[in-house]
């Protein structure tokens, strides 16, 4: 299949192209898109063929549900069965934006979209672009993150046509995302609401509105081999091809652990590499070494963390240590949350503490 390629430019919204990818989704085909997380692999929500071909076209297992966007919150009445409380204020609170509710499905949505679950997961994006197209296409995109199954999110459309070309109609390409890590998802279907995968609206900001809101059991430790309850989450998502190590303690310890680690990998003609933080960036002597940013600046790290993993790949990496970021936002439910929880299924959860 020919993949046909349009830049959005300026604003995110030529209309032409929005139009002629709206008209691809209506007729059962895929569209890559930016949104303001990562790129979505969109498909229409309401067809089953197009579920099938976005699992097909990730190389998806058929079981883990797709995400159903929307333009307008009205819609959510349409897609979901009951609506609590809890979701009017949410939407009120952040939407459009990244964040995602678990719900009862109503019969619109077929299984095939929510893999054989009884429920659905709602979004409506902030990125203009994204909800012209999803109103264009109808009303409602399944859309997934626009990488192949396993791989890390995308967050440019360079990832997705390395990911995606030939395989879908069309790529949108939005230039950089700007928050780079998939929305916040929360299940209101339990009782006190769970955050199944955190995100930029963060665990604090959801307390602000919900009052009390637990965090899935697996989302910083294995939890004694429980299964995450959101189904995709159990998979080896955001996984580098090498392996990676996070390495946590004062800095000095730190450098020095890794430091030591990186000659013995170079005298075994093993290729190295490091995420640091602008600060210690140039005390490490791995043969690639990522300055991921300050390390204060979370919204910064969200931004690269995925890039980075990419980047290794790209530069064949195999073996690659990455400090920890955001310890102190992360125990009082901040942005620290969402990025250690990727950081550490990237690293398959082995963390050593020097
Ligand atoms: O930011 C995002 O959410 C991006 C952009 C494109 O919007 N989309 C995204 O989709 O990250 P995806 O498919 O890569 O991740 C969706 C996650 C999966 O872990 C899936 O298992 C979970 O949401 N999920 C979807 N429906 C669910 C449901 N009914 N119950 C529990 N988890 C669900
Ligand atoms: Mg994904």
């Amino acid at each position: 299949m020919d993949t046909k390629i349009v830049r959005l430019g300026e604003g995110n919204t030529d209309e032409e192209a929005l139009r002629e990818a709206g008209k691809i989704l209506k007729a059962g085909g895929l569209v890559a898109f930016p949104t303001e997380t990562v790129y979505g692999l969109g498909g229409d929500a309401l067809n089953p063929d197009s579920s099938r071909k976005i699992y097909a076209a990730k190389g998806r297992p058929s079981d883990n549900p797709l995400i159903v966007h929307l333009w307008r919150t009205e819609d959510l009445y349409l897609v979901a069965r009951e609506v609590p409380e809890s979701a009017i204020r949410l939407a009120e609170a952040f939407w459009p934006g990244p964040l995602t509710m678990i719900l009862p499905k109503s019969d619109l949505v077929p299984k095939e979209t929510t893999g054989g679950l009884d429920t659905v997961a709602v979004r409506l994006p902030s990125h203009p672009g994204a909800r012209k197209m999803i109103e264009f296409a109808g009303g409602f995109v399944a859309a997934p993150s626009a990488n192949l199954s396993g791989r890390p999110s995308p967050t440019s459309a360079k990832y997705v046509m390395e990911d995606m070309n030939g395989r879908i109609e069309m790529i949108l390409d939005g230039g950089e995302v700007g928050i780079g890590l998939e929305s916040t998802i929360i299940d209101l279907t339990v009782e006190p609401p769970q955050i199944l995968r955190p995100g930029f609206i963060t665990g604090e900001m959801l307390s602000e509105v919900l009052g009390k809101v637990e965090n899935d059991a697996t989302l910083f430790s294995v939890a004694g081999g429980q299964a995450p309850r959101a189904p995709g989450m159990k998979y080896r998502h955001y996984a580098p091809k090498g392996n990676l190590v996070i390495v946590q303690g004062e800095k000095e310890n730190v450098v020095a652990y890794v430091n030591e680690k990186l000659r013995k990998a170079r005298e075994n003609g093993v290729r190295s590499g490091v995420i640091a933080a602008s600060d210690t960036a140039a005390e490490y002597e791995g043969d690639v070494v990522k300055t991921i940013g300050d390390r204060r600046d979370e919204e910064v790290i969200a931004r690269r963390l995925y890039g980075i993993l990419r980047e290794f790949d790209d530069e064949n990496v195999e073996e690659m240590y990455s400090e920890s970021f955001g310890d102190e936002s992360r125990a009082r439910g901040g942005l620290g949350q969402a990025i250690m929880n990727r950081l550490l299924k990237a690293a398959g959860h082995q963390v050593i503490h020097v």
